[in-house]
């Protein structure tokens, strides 16, 4: 079995707040927090890649772990901005931190449930005896798909990285993962741009029906936890901790209202970071496990939901 040693994550220096943003496009502060939550954002430098993120957040994970790079024979970066069209952005990080043991390294792409996929996809390579030691990444640079003269969609993202070490265990740290999609619903939110003979044909930006997104993702993570807790035959007062995909305060409390938990286990860091996609969840549960909330022995709860649509729930016993 699996279970995670270690977390660490980055956030780019530069932030930017709802005021300076009210500067670019007709917006307020007062309508992005009422409406979202969210007060402010990081964004990458110019000079700054998905890679570099990751192997920033990566480095604070494998320190927290007492982990030497060499020892990882797994490395998954989830994210929906990769560095490039391939090689992978995983091959990238694996290369930068020096890690020369032939470890498999590869991308997953799930959008803002990158991270609840990619977790589970480890779990399940580790179960099979494989591999020893796993570094999982969310990294993302959302800034780079985002029109920024759209004042709907961007004052709603944040660039960032989180990462976690799995390592093999006699006890299980992953308690259970539940993973789903339905691609019925690609086009409610979506970067439709393709790349073709040297171009890219179609819009290169992040478009979202904002309302339907709202509805559906309050709905299915509400049932990926349900899911979850009947598959572990635990009722909803045993989730310690909820970390949501962290797009909107409102979705997230919805979610807990609808589940009856008390807001006050709910983690939330959707105000300081905004939406940074698959790098949401890992960055909430850097945060909290630094500061000291999660303790061993409690169960967290991870909900992802974003573009495809994906959703899924990640159930851990810290
Ligand atoms: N500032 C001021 N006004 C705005 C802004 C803005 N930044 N953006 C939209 N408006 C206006 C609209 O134009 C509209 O004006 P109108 O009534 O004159 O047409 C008005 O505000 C209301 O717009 P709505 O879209 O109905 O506002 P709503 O209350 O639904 O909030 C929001 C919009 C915040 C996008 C909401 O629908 C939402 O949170 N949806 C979820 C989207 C999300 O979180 N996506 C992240 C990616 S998805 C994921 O990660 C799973």
């Amino acid at each position: 079995m699996s279970e995670i040693i270690a977390t660490g994550s980055y956030l780019p220096a530069r932030i930017v707040s709802n005021a300076e943003l009210a500067q670019r496009v007709d917006t307020s502060d007062e309508w992005i927090v009422a409406r979202t939550g969210i007060q402010q954002r990081h964004l990458a430098a110019e000079h700054e890649t998905t890679s570099d993120l990751a192997v920033h957040a990566a480095k604070a994970a494998l320190q927290a772990a007492q982990l030497s790079p060499e020892k990882i024979d797994l490395l998954i970066v989830a994210t929906t901005t990769p560095e490039q069209i391939f090689p992978s952005t995983a091959c990238i990080v694996q290369n930068k931190l020096g890690i020369t043991n032939g470890a498999a390294a590869f991308d997953l792409q799930a959008v803002c449930s990158g991270f609840v996929y990619a977790l589970s996809v480890a779990d399940a390579l580790m179960k099979n005896g494989t591999y020893r030691h796993a570094l999982v990444i969310g990294a993302e640079i959302y800034s780079r798909i985002i029109d920024w003269n759209d004042r709907s969609t961007c004052v709603l993202f944040g660039d960032g990285a989180g990462a976690v070490v799995l390592t093999q265990s006699a006890t299980p740290g992953i308690l259970s993962s539940h993973l789903h999609a339905d691609g019925a619903y690609r086009d409610i939110l979506q970067v439709p741009g393709q790349v073709r003979s040297g171009g890219i044909w179609g819009s290169p930006f992040l478009q979202m029906e904002g309302n339907a997104v709202f509805k559906f993702a309050v709905k299915v993570m509400a049932e990926a936890a349900l899911e979850a807790l009947t598959a572990n035959h635990l009722p909803v007062s045993a989730i310690d901790w909820l970390i949501p995909h962290q797009a909107n305060v409102r979705i997230m409390e919805a979610t807990a209202k609808k589940l009856g938990l008390p807001l006050e286990k709910l983690i939330t860091t959707v105000a300081q970071h905004a939406n940074t996609s698959a790098a949401s969840i890992p960055l909430a549960l850097d945060e909290a496990v630094r500061a000291q909330r999660i303790r061993s022995g409690q169960h967290v709860m991870l909900l992802g939901v974003g573009g495809g649509f994906t959703w899924g729930s990640v159930l851990l016993k810290w």
